[in-house]
């Protein structure tokens, strides 16, 4: 059946090879699941060495794991690792039809990053970005063919969460969004089409969730105490657990997009900013520690 507001599939184009821009945490997860999926050569690209070889060794330790559990073959094991690399250079993407960004959270940077990217891929390869809640209208705007430009944003963790946010901008064409609806079904995740606003849909939901769950932290409540409150109710993991999955910066992150755009809805927690600004993502008890104020 086709996904509510999906164009119609024979749109979609076919995706040969892929790249990944970023090679962090989120990217490495993608980057295999495009390998593991679709069986086409994914490349990484990241700013240096360091951080290229760390993303492309973290998704060679992913395979293993999947090996070691009877997951795959020790044949396409070994032909997974070969369909993933990594290059310092965006010029490995010249034959890619679908790149997908990962990198920071900014929407200068993904906007550089779109443009430098198209100086190297053909006019239809998509352009996808995996952003938590900037808007993907803004990151499309002044690129040369910025209809390519669609929202593909996967949830933590990228390999067992079916849940997979499709976004149409405001210049995204029929034929890019047929060609995600296809690539999300290819990557057996169910894509749900959402409208291009701040965090789309899931994101104001778990961030009004876990905002809720803070506050009252921020407020006095042990932190003990609100984070098991729901136990009873089955959730697959407590909020601050949820927290420590995520990553304490891209919460903020998205309740800052949101506090911006809804001011009077969302409100961004002292303690995740005090837990954000320390550094120190594990020390959850001391950043949420009453002020004195
Ligand atoms: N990477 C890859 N695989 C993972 C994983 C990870 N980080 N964590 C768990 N898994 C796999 C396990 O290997 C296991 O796979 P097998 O069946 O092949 O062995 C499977 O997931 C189940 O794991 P476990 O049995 O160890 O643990 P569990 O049953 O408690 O499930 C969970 C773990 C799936 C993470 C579950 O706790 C859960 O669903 N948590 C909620 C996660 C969630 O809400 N994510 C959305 C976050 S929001 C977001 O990401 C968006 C954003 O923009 C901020």
């Amino acid at each position: 059946k086709r996904p509510a507001g999906a164009p119609d599939p024979a749109l979609a184009r076919k995706v040969t090879k892929v790249g990944v821009v970023g090679a962090g945490l989120m990217a490495a997860q993608i980057a295999l699941l495009f390998a593991r999926r679709l069986e086409v050569p994914v490349v990484l690209t990241d700013l240096d060495d360091e951080r290229l070889t760390k993303g492309v060794g973290h998704v060679h330790a992913e395979i293993d794991g999947l090996l070691a559990k009877g997951r795959v073959s020790a044949d396409k094991a070994a032909r997974l690792k070969g369909l993933v690399s990594g290059s310092l250079t965006k010029d490995a993407f010249a034959d890619a039809d679908f790149v997908i960004e990962a990198v920071f959270e900014d929407m200068a940077v993904k906007r550089k990053v779109f443009a430098e990217v198209e100086e190297f891929v053909s006019p239809e390869c998509v352009l996808a970005t995996n952003t938590s809640s900037l808007s993907v209208s803004a990151m499309a705007a002044g690129l040369r063919h910025p209809g390519r430009v669609v929202g593909f944003h996967f949830f933590n963790p990228v390999a067992v969460m079916p849940l997979l946010e499709i976004v149409r901008g405001e210049a995204t064409d029929d034929a890019t969004l047929a060609t995600a609806f296809a690539t999300g079904k290819t990557l057996k995740k169910s894509a749900v089409l959402v409208k291009d606003a701040p965090a789309f849909v899931v994101n104001r939901l778990l961030t009004r969730f876990m905002g809720e769950v803070m506050a009252a932290v921020d407020e006095g409540t042990p932190l003990a105490v609100a984070d098991h409150a729901l136990d009873g109710l089955g959730l697959p993991m407590t909020p601050f657990t949820l927290l420590q999955l995520v990553g304490p910066a891209v919460s903020l992150h998205v309740a800052e997009t949101l506090h911006e755009a809804f001011p009077d809805r969302y409100a961004t927690s002292r303690g995740l900013a005090k837990l954000v600004a320390a550094g120190r993502p594990g020390v959850y008890d001391a950043a949420f520690a009453i002020d004195p104020e």
